[in-house]
């Protein structure tokens, strides 16, 4: 079955880049000339998504303007004859159909895509992308996750290979290498010390999920710090012996959830940028 829709999950405070987030979105905040998340729904609309749930909370507003059309900016920009930035701005809104919902409570990844639920169909197995992550590459990453889908028809996450000292931020997986690019999942432990996790292979914030998944989300309960965690509900799922099949993905990854990988972002894709990209390579070599 042809995925067509996805969960993005903006709901959180985005601490880490108080002050900047006290006012907008983190999910706003600018890699050179486009906020974060329009990368991401640009991802997810060249993998073949034609419509996009954003699952948000208080203070999101500007998401949602974004991805809808401003009309008096488009007419000012029209009187003024500015055909490329009317182009370049018009185009948003028709990127894919938008939904918006919200989050009621912080209660979790898990919780957050739940209250996608009322919009998916309950057949259609759904890709998820959160909010963090730029993913530059040849094939857009959830296309490539979309590819490893068709073949299993069974839950997919993304996985990165990181050294082992690096493993604890994140979901890490233990199973069978299939071939060069795609492992049977068979443990997902989340954010374990670097002795006790199954392997070097993270898993990154893209999934898809299927209806057998979702079921199985829905009845996941609250872990101790009271949210309930897609990464829960993983762990859950295998342990009903089903295989869930991790893909390591070609391309750069720019965690844009924090400070350093946000600027790491500004500079690599400000210098593949037809714009700027000379002019920055040659500020960057006059730098000490
Ligand atoms: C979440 C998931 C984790 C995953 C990570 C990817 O963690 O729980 O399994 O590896 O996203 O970014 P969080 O970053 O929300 O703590």
């Amino acid at each position: 079955m042809r995925i067509r829709k996805a969960v993005i999950p903006v709901a959180g405070l985005g601490t880490r880049f108080l002050p900047a987030s006290k006012a907008q979105p983190k999910e706003m905040l600018a890699v050179v000339d486009k906020p974060v998340i329009q990368y991401i729904v640009e991802e997810a609309v060249a993998s073949g998504i034609e419509e996009i749930i954003f699952v948000t909370s208080l203070g999101k507003r500007a998401i949602e303007d974004h991805f809808d059309r401003n009309f008096e900016l488009e007419y000012r920009l029209e009187q003024k004859k500015k055909t490329k930035e009317l182009a370049l701005v018009g185009r948003i809104g028709k990127l894919a159909k938008f939904a918006f919902v919200r989050q009621n409570k912080p209660m979790g990844d898990g919780h957050a895509i739940l209250a996608a639920l009322p919009f998916l169909d309950r057949h259609e197995p759904v890709a998820v992308l959160f909010g963090d992550d730029i993913i530059d590459s040849k094939v857009p990453a959830m296309k490539q996750l979309l590819d490893v889908y068709e073949k299993y028809q069974d839950p997919i996450v993304a996985l990165q290979q990181v050294q082992k000292k690096d493993v604890s931020n994140y979901g890490v997986i233990g199973g069978r290498k299939l071939d060069a690019t795609t492992w049977e999942v068979s443990k997902f432990v989340e954010k374990p010390s670097p002795a006790q996790a199954p392997s070097n292979n993270i898993v990154i914030g893209r999934y898809v999920l299927t209806p057998d998944m979702l079921a199985i989300l829905e009845d996941q309960r609250a872990g101790k710090d009271g949210e309930i965690r897609l990464a829960d509900a993983f762990a859950t799922y295998l342990l009903g012996g089903r295989p869930i099949y991790g893909h390591l993905f070609e391309g750069t990854r720019y965690d844009c959830g924090n400070k350093l990988g946000f600027l790491k972002a500004q500079v690599e894709l400000g210098l593949k940028h037809p714009e700027i990209g000379k002019d920055l390579k040659r500020y960057l070599k006059t730098m000490k």
